[in-house]
């Protein structure tokens, strides 16, 4: 099934592997789009997915999250993107916008030393290191508007679709979760009031790009945090978008800030994240990664159970399963089963580009990456590649 063609609202898929939002470093500082980028996305499309979806770009400058990080905020960013998807359409291969903005998860020197913001200003996370202040009404109202913009440019560039980017306890996260909501104003306070700036969102974002184009989402289905996102949590607002007209729902887990090896499950690479701390602060440092390294062990399809519950509910509304893809045969089995109707991997793509096109000449063995996660860490200070070819 993994190599059956699939349309979502008019998109029309040559087969059902995805490539999973990965950021690339690559972008320019203001997040344009270098030939860099556009040699990777080639390279990426001549290895036979059938979706590509960028790395997040983020809708304001007080939303960014990394360095050369790819930007979405300005109609200045719409020329380069239409030749990324030129380029990426040259390959017959799809390709969907990822907008995201960063919420808590920056710091104030990427900011232009302004503190971030969030749904609430809560305590200092041990990776940001900073207590967000809590958004007003009219800065709500505004980064809504950044999304629908970001949307529109998204569609002026040739996107096939866009995604938008309410997982990894980014902004959209922020404000399903409890543990980073805490408003009493209609934006917090009771479920239904912490779903609607995502909500809010799809249908202004809906409004604006029209019914035949492809509005996807990536949803936290579970942080792993106190009063984080829970699967039942989850279960609600997939329904509820599903029932509005998302086209398809991409679900993951997790926060960066909190519980960033829910997001990508497999080893933590202790030495690189100890690399720069003084020796004593190192020791305690990897005295705690040591502490949690069994929890977070690599497991293969590890959101699957959660897709499971899913799409019980939003029935024909396409799900897309990401997390820990290793077998090929594990990933038509998934798709056998109707638990997921893609397949999504960003790690085993950044590995091997032309894994896709080998597993449709049948090839069976496991991907080649190892999980290292050396990745997730090392490129933010070079580019997206594989850190571990060994
Ligand atoms: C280097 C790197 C960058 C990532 N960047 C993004 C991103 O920009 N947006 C996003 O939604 N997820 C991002 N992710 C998470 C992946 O999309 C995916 O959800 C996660 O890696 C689990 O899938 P996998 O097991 O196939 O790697 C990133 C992961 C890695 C390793
Ligand atoms: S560095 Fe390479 S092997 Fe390690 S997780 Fe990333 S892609 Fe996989």
């Amino acid at each position: 099934m993994l190599f059956e063609p699939i349309i979502i609202n008019g998109m029309q898929l040559k087969n059902r592997v995805v490539r999973s939002a990965t950021y690339e470093a690559m972008a320019t500082e203001d997040g344009k789009i270098t030939d860099k980028i556009i040699k990777f996305y080639t390279r990426l499309a001549k290895g036979g997915v059938g979706l590509i979806i960028t790395g997040h770009a983020y809708i304001q400058k007080n939303g960014i999250a990394d360095s050369f990080q790819l930007g979405a905020y300005s109609d200045e960013h719409v020329m380069g993107l239409k030749k990324l998807t030129t380029a990426i359409h040259e390959q017959n291969t799809m390709v969907a916008l990822q907008i995201s903005h960063a919420g808590r998860q920056t710091v104030p020197e990427a900011i232009g030393g302004q503190t971030p913001m969030g749904p609430s200003s809560i305590e200092a996370d041990s990776v940001f290191n900073v207590s967000p202040r809590e958004m007003t009404v009219e800065e709500i109202l505004k980064s809504i508007d950044a999304f629908v913009k970001a949307a529109e440019r998204s569609k002026k560039a040739g996107f096939d679709a866009v995604q938008l980017h309410a997982a990894h306890g980014y902004l959209m996260a922020q404000f399903l979760s409890s543990h980073t909501n805490r408003r009493s104003d209609e934006w917090g306070g009771t479920p239904e009031k912490r779903m609607r700036f995502i909500i809010e969102t799809y249908k202004k974002v809906r409004q604006a790009v029209g019914k035949i184009y492809p509005v996807l989402i990536k949803l936290s289905v579970d942080e792993g945090i106190e009063n984080g996102i829970t699967l039942s949590e989850a279960i609600n607002i997939s329904q509820t978008l599903s029932q509005l007209g998302i086209d398809a729902i991409e679900i993951s887990g997790g926060t960066i800030a909190d519980t960033v090896f829910m997001v990508c499950r497999g080893d933590i690479p202790i030495d690189i994240l100890t690399s720069e701390e003084d020796l004593s602060e190192a020791e305690k440092l990897s005295e705690q990664l040591y502490s949690i390294k069994d929890n977070v062990m690599f497991k293969e399809a590890y959101w699957l159970q959660h897709a499971e519950k899913i799409k019980a509910v939003i029935k024909d509304t396409p799900l897309i399963l990401v997390g820990g893809m290793k077998y090929p045969q594990t990933m038509e089995r998934v798709l056998e089963s109707k638990k997921a109707d893609l397949i999504s991997l960003s790690r085993a793509l950044i590995r091997e580009p032309n894994l896709p096109n080998e597993m449709e000449k049948g090839r069976k063995n496991p991907v080649k990456c190892s999980f290292c996660n050396r990745c997730l860490f090392e490129t933010g200070s070079g580019s997206l590649r594989c850190y571990n070819l060994g």
